[in-house]
C-alpha cells in the first residue's frame, strides 16, 4: 500500500458548537499511527532576502501535498484564511484553553503528526531539574549536580527549550536539588515544545495551537522576568536556533539609508556585538551580556548602555518579519503591515506574532571608556556621608546624560548595617578616559570631601565590543528569593529641589526598609524620536531603577505572598508618588504593577495597541502575563500577590 502522503485527519469531535477538532488519523479508510512513511515534513524553499531559517516555509501548496486529494484534510495544520478580516468576536470563542487532560487535548497521534510535520522537532517536555527526581524516568546524579551548580549561569536556561530563569514563575517546580522535596511536576512548563529551526516549524506551530485552542507560548532564551515564556499546559515555540545574521553595507528604508543588521530571533547580545564588531559597526543593544536581541528586548523597547546617544533598541528597527495568528509570514515595515509594525517596535513580546528576525540600524565603531568603582559605609563611612554621596551623584545624572554616557550603579546590603554603592560600570561611548575624567571630575570632588575613598578600575577602548566585555558583569539569574519592581524618574525629578528631594527620599526610604536598589543613569534618546510603541515614560527618562525585595529561601508560599504585596504597594508607593504620570519598564517590572496599562505603555498607546492586537489576533492566541489585552484572561488556582504562569489560561 502507497501510503505517502495520503493522510486524512479525521474522527472529529465537536466542541462548544464552533470547534471542529480532529483526532486520530485515517488513511485509505484506516485508523493508522503516524509514522515517517506516511506524513512528510511540510516545508517549501521560498526565494527572498530572507535569512536562511526564514527561506523555508509553510504555503498552501505544501499543505495541499501532504494530503491525498481524494481522502485527506489536514485542517489542524491550515492557515486561518482571513483570520485578520474577521470581526472579533469573544463570545463565540471557548472560555479557557484546552489543558492536558481535557477530552478535546490532542492524543499521541495528533502530537505525532506535529512532529513529523516538523521534521522531528516537537520536544515533550522534561523540566530542568528532573535529573534530581525519579518522576520522569531520567534519575542522574552527576546531571542534577551540575544543573544546581549552573543553576545561577544564564547559559544554562538559553540551552534547555523550557527553562526560565525566574522559577517562581514557574511555581517553583522541580527546583534542582541534592535532597528533592516532593515531586517533579510539569508545574509552569509548557507540555511540549517545537524546537523550531525555520519559519514552516513556527508556522505549524501557530496553526496546530490555533485550530487545536491549546495556549500558545514563546520562548526564546527565558530571562523574563515575569515568567511570560512558559505556561502550563501549553504548546511552546522555541527560537533558539534562529541564529543567522546577515549584515548590509548599505541599507534603504524610509528615510533611513545607510549600514544595517539583520539578526534572527534567537541571536542573543553578545553574538550581535560580536558580529557588529567583525563589520566594523555599533548595534544597540542591552547591558546584559545574555539577553535575547532580537526576542523580548527589542519586542518591549530594548534598554541600552547606547541609549543616551542613540535612544532605544526598538528605535533603531527598519523591518522585521512575523508569523502572525493566522499562520501566515509577513514583512512588516513602514511600507507594508505599518500596525504590526508600530506595535513591535516597543508593545511587547508575544501578543501580535512570532517575530523571526529583525533588521535594525547600525552605527560607525566609536570610542568608549569605561569606570568601575564602589565604596561601603564602614567604621570610617558613617551611613549619612554616604548617603549625601549618593545625593551628589544624583544631582550630576543631567549632566552625565547631557554627555551621553551611562551609569549602571546599585545600592546594596552588604552585610549586617553595611551598604555598598557600587558602579558597574560607568559607560561613556564617545569618550577617551581622558574626557570621562573630566566629566567624573565634580563627583569624585565631592565623595573626596565627604571622606569616602574608592579605587577605579577603567579602560579606553576603540569600539564598543571590547568596551562592553571589560565593562559589564555577568549576572547572576535563576534566584527564587527576591522579587522587582521599577520606575522611570524624568529629568524634572533630577532638576527640581523637590522633586528631586522626593525622588531622593524614595530611593533612599527603601533601602532604609532593606530593599536593594538597581540603578541606571539613562534616557530614551536624544531624539527625534520615531513614531513607535515605545513606552512615553522612556522619553523624558533620565534614571531607570529597579527595586528588589527578599525573603529567605524555603519561605512559604504566603511569605513570599506577602513580601511580593509589600513592595508593590508599600515601598513602591513613595517611588510613584515622586514621579507622577511616569511609568516604568515592562521587561524589568513588577507582576503585580498596579495600573500597568498606564505604566507600561502609557494610556493612549495603550489603547492603539489592544485595537492592532485585536485585528491580528482576533482569537487571542498570543497572552502575555501584563501584555496589551490580558486582562481578559486569569490563570486559574492563583496565589494572590504571586502570578505564576502555574494553572489554566481561562477568559475572565
Ligand atoms: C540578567 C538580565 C539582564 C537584562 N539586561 C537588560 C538590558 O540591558 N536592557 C533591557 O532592555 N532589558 C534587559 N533585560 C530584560 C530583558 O530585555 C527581558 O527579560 C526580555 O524580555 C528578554 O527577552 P528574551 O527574548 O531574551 O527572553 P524570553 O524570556 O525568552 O522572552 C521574553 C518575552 O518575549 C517573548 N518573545 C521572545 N521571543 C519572541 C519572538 N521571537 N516573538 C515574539 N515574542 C517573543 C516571550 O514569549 C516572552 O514573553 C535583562 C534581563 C535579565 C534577566
Ligand atoms: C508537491 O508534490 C509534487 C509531487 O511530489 C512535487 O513535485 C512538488 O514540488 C510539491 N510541491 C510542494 C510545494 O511541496
Ligand atoms: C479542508 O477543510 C476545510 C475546512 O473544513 C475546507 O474549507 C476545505 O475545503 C477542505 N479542503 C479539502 C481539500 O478538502
Ligand atoms: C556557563 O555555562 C556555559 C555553557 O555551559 C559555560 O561555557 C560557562 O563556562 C559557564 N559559566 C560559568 C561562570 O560557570
Ligand atoms: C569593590 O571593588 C573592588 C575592587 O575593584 C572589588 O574587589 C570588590 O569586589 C568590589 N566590591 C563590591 C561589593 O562590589
Ligand atoms: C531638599 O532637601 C535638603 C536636604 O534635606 C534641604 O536642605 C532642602 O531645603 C530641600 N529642598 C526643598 C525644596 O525641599
Amino acid at each position: 500500500m502507497q501510503l505517502n502522503r495520503r493522510l486524512l485527519v479525521g474522527g472529529l469531535v465537536a466542541l462548544c458548537a464552533s470547534h471542529v477538532v480532529a483526532q486520530t488519523i485515517v488513511v485509505d479508510g484506516e485508523e493508522i499511527d503516524a509514522t515517517a512513511s506516511n506524513v512528510d515534513e511540510a516545508s517549501e524553499v521560498i526565494a527572498g532576502d530572507f535569512l536562511p531559517e526564514e527561506k523555508i516555509q509553510l504555503t498552501s501548496d505544501v499543505l495541499a501535498n501532504l494530503t491525498d486529494l481524494e481522502l485527506s484534510n489536514v485542517t489542524v495544520l491550515y492557515f486561518s484564511e482571513g483570520v485578520s478580516a474577521r470581526k472579533r468576536n469573544t463570545r463565540t470563542l471557548a472560555s479557557c484553553k484546552t489543558f492536558p487532560g481535557d477530552l478535546l487535548w490532542p492524543n499521541q497521534i495528533i502530537w505525532q503528526v506535529l512532529n513529523l510535520v516538523t521534521g522531528g522537532s516537537l520536544i515533550k517536555t522534561v523540566p530542568i531539574g528532573a535529573s534530581c527526581y525519579d518522576d520522569f524516568g531520567n534519575y542522574n546524579a552527576a546531571r542534577c549536580s551540575y544543573v544546581i551548580s549552573q543553576f545561577t549561569n544564564s547559559s544554562l536556561h538559553i540551552l534547555d527549550p523550557t527553562s526560565s530563569m525566574s522559577p517562581l514563575y514557574e511555581g517553583m517546580t522541580c527546583q534542582p536539588s541534592e535532597d528533592p522535596a516532593g515531586t517533579c511536576t510539569l508545574g509552569g512548563f509548557p507540555s511540549y515544545v517545537v524546537d523550531a529551526k525555520n519559519v514552516a516549524h513556527i508556522q505549524l506551530a501557530v496553526n496546530f495551537a490555533r485550530a487545536l485552542n491549546l495556549r500558545l507560548v514563546i520562548k526564546n532564551t527565558g530571562h523574563d522576568f515575569n515568567g511570560r515564556s512558559v505556561g502550563a499546559g501549553a504548546l511552546s515555540i522555541w527560537t533558539h536556533n534562529f541564529k543567522s545574521i546577515n549584515y548590509y553595507k548599505t541599507y534603504t528604508s524610509g528615510s533611513y539609508s545607510g549600514a544595517a543588521i539583520k539578526v534572527g530571533a534567537g541571536v542573543i547580545g553578545q553574538e550581535v556585538y560580536e558580529a557588529a564588531e567583525k563589520y566594523g559597526v555599533t548595534v544597540v543593544g542591552g547591558e546584559g551580556m545574555s539577553v535575547g536581541y532580537a526576542g523580548g528586548f527589542l519586542a518591549g523597547g530594548g534598554h541600552s548602555p547606547m541609549s543616551p546617544l542613540y535612544g532605544l533598541g526598538a528605535d533603531q528597527i527598519l523591518s522585521l518579519e512575523v508569523v502572525t495568528a493566522d499562520g501566515r509570514f509577513l514583512t512588516a515595515n513602514s511600507n507594508q503591515n505599518t500596525d504590526l509594525f508600530w506595535a513591535l517596535r516597543g508593545g511587547g513580546g508575544s501578543t501580535y506574532g512570532v517575530v523571526t528576525s529583525y533588521t535594525v540600524k547600525a552605527f560607525p565603531k566609536i570610542k568608549t571608556a569605561v569606570m568601575t568603582f564602589n565604596f561601603s559605609t564602614s567604621s570610617t563611612l558613617s551611613h549619612e556621608a554616604f548617603w549625601l554621596a549618593v545625593r551628589a551623584f544624583f544631582k550630576l545624572i543631567p549632566t552625565f546624560n547631557a554627555a551621553g554616557t551611562y551609569e549602571y550603579w546599585n545600592i546594596w546590603h552588604t552585610g549586617t548595617d553595611t551598604i555598598t554603592f557600587s558602579m558597574v560600570p560607568w559607560f561613556a561611548p564617545g569618550h577617551t578616559l581622558a574626557q570621562l575624567h573630566t566629566l567624573a571630575n565634580p563627583l569624585f570632588t565631592a565623595w573626596t570631601a565627604l571622606g569616602i575613598t574608592f579605587s577605579v578600575t577603567e579602560s579606553e577602548h576603540a569600539s564598543y565590543y571590547p568596551a562592553w566585555k571589560a565593562g559589564f558583569p555577568r549576572e547572576l539569574v535563576g534566584g527564587t528569593v527576591s522579587k522587582t519592581a521599577g520606575r522611570l524618574f524624568p529629568k524634572a525629578n533630577f532638576v527640581d529641589a523637590a522633586k528631586f528631594n522626593a525622588t531622593f527620599d524614595a530611593i533612599k526610604g527603601l533601602s532604609d526598609k532593606g530593599g536593594q536598589v538597581i540603578g541606571f543613569g539613562i534616557t530614551g534618546g536624544p531624539g527625534p524620536y520615531p513614531d513607535n510603541a515605545v513606552n512615553p515614560a522612556w522619553r523624558d527618562a533620565a534614571m531607570f531603577a529597579i527595586s528588589v525585595i527578599n525573603w529567605d529561601e524555603g519561605s512559604s508560599w504566603d511569605v513570599i505572598a506577602q513580601k511580593s504585596k509589600l513592595l508593590t504597594n508599600d515601598w513602591m508607593k513613595p517611588w510613584r508618588d515622586a514621579s507622577p504620570g511616569s511609568g516604568t519598564y515592562a521587561s524589568e517590572s513588577d507582576v503585580t504593577e498596579p495600573d500597568f496599562k498606564q505604566s507600561f505603555y502609557g494610556t493612549a498607546k495603550y489603547a492603539r495597541l489592544l485595537s492592532i492586537k485585536n485585528q491580528v489576533d482576533p482569537t487571542d492566541l498570543f497572552y502575555a502575563h501584563k501584555g496589551v489585552g490580558s486582562d481578559e484572561w486569569y490563570i486559574t488556582g492563583q496565589i494572590d500577590g504571586v502570578p505564576t504562569q502555574n494553572g489554566r489560561l481561562c477568559r475572565v
